[in-house]
């Protein structure tokens, strides 16, 4: 499906009934790395999951922003009359559902917080997203995926599920330089979240795969720690994943989603 938000042209899907929950996915995808949850939840939740811009089917335009990626979704779920849903995002969808948080908590009934940092990048960070976006500006996406694909998965998945190291490289190959370029800026430009999860009220489950070296789980466990202690909180971790369990593991992903979902102040409102 197609919504056109303030002239914007942003792809989704929208599936199933019940609780509302935005699946948000990371760099550089698109919104079928939710594709297992979308399907395996739909019988409880009303799985929303777009492209952001410059991603998928959506349209490639800028600005690009952290800030502005979650001005979109907050825009997605106005035109779809949604009031408030969980927001579920992985990685860079992570930073996004932190961003909907300071800017549209009224949008926000649970955060799931999946293989992600509240911290902006350090220097350093900043200066390696300068030399992607020089090398795909000149080799193109498919060199940027030649240096990501190693860590975008777990040892586990790359010694025994080619497949999915595979189906990975395709998802991460099909997305347009100039929505990646716009998006490494995004990351790099991105502020600091630490403030942001000091002040959470709705629940939150982080949720990291075991063997992500991207965002490890002493990131995951930072997050946590951030949160008040009045905050209803999960931490997970998905064993034999790396930085995309929602792909490595989906069904173990599915069941600790389900079973976050099923708390009774998400559902019932
Ligand atoms: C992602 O998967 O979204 C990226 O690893 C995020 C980042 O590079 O900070």
């Amino acid at each position: 499906m197609i919504a056109t938000l303030r002239g914007v042209r942003l792809g989704y899907d929208d599936q199933g009934r019940g609780v509302p929950v935005v699946f948000l996915h990371g760099f550089p995808h698109d919104r079928a790395l939710w594709d297992a949850q979308r399907e395996a939840l739909a019988d409880r939740a009303r799985c929303i999951v777009p492209d952001l811009r410059g991603f998928g089917t959506s349209e490639v335009t800028g600005p690009y922003s952290v800030d502005q990626y979650a001005d979109d979704i907050a825009s997605l779920l106005e035109w779809l009359e949604i009031p408030s849903a969980v927001i579920c995002g992985l990685s860079m969808g992570g930073y996004i559902a932190m961003a909907l948080w300071r800017r549209h908590p009224e949008r926000v009934r649970g955060l799931v917080l999946c293989d992600t940092k509240a911290t902006a990048d350090s220097a350093a960070a900043q200066a390696t997203r300068n030399e992607l976006i020089a090398l795909v500006e000149r080799d193109g996406v498919d060199a940027l995926v030649e240096r990501q694909l190693p860590g975008m998965v777990g040892k586990s998945t790359r010694a025994l599920h080619p497949e999915l190291v595979e189906q990975m490289a395709a998802m991460m190959r099909r997305q347009p330089a100039a929505g990646v370029i716009g998006a490494l800026a995004a990351l790099r430009d991105r502020p600091d979240s630490q403030s942001t999860l000091r002040s959470i009220t709705v629940p939150v489950l982080v949720l990291v795969g075991e063997e992500d070296v991207i965002t490890p789980f002493s990131d995951a466990q930072a997050m946590v720690d951030l949160l008040p202690l009045t905050t209803p909180t999960r931490l997970e971790w998905i064993t034999h994943a790396g930085h995309v369990p929602c792909v490595e593991r989906p069904s173990a992903v599915t069941q600790v989603l389900a079973d976050f979902l099923s708390m009774p102040s998400l559902s019932s409102l």
